[in-house]
């Protein structure tokens, strides 16, 4: 069998493939930066057909760290109450939901630069900076 066909068990959580589904931004937050349920649970529905891990687009976890008006938000309840029905609809398809992930919009623009939007902003982190350790063990990306 093709090994991407095979399960991956990261941990306590078990793939049952090796195919995951990248975040992908969709712009399509309804107001409050709450998942949209006509537009979000049919979206992450149809794309955990067959997956093993689905990520989910960039969900910034405070205002201040939203890339644009329309991603959708983790610092309210509510907000996490309607991610936790996208988190059940992938389930239901036998995926694996992974955290929502978003790159630091500096990073995605490269270089490090930030945009003038962002100048005198907190810059937050979900998690905290990695240990230098840890920092120096990370991959470095491939020139392309
Ligand atoms: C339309 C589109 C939207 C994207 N949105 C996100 C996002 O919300 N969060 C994120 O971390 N990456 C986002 N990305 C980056 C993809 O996850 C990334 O390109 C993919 O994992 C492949 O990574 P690589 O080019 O480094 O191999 C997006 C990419 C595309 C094409």
């Amino acid at each position: 069998m093709n090994p991407l066909f095979t399960p991956l068990r990261l941990r306590n959580v078990e793939l049952r493939n090796r195919l995951g589904l990248p975040a992908m931004s969709t712009y399509q937050a309804a107001p409050g930066n709450l998942p949209h349920p006509a537009w979000h649970l049919p979206h992450y529905q149809t794309r955990s057909v067959g997956m093993g891990l689905v990520l989910v687009e960039a969900t910034a976890v405070a205002p201040e760290g939203l890339a644009t008006p329309h991603d959708l938000g983790l610092w309210h309840p509510s907000q996490a109450d309607a991610l936790a029905e996208v988190a059940e609809v992938i389930t239901a398809q036998g995926a694996v939901p992974g955290p929502p992930a978003a790159k630091p919009p500096e990073a995605a623009r490269g270089r490090g630069r930030r945009r003038p939007a962002h100048r005198g902003r907190r810059r937050l982190d979900p998690s905290g900076p990695l240990p230098a350790a840890l920092r120096r063990r990370l991959p470095r990306t491939r020139q392309k």
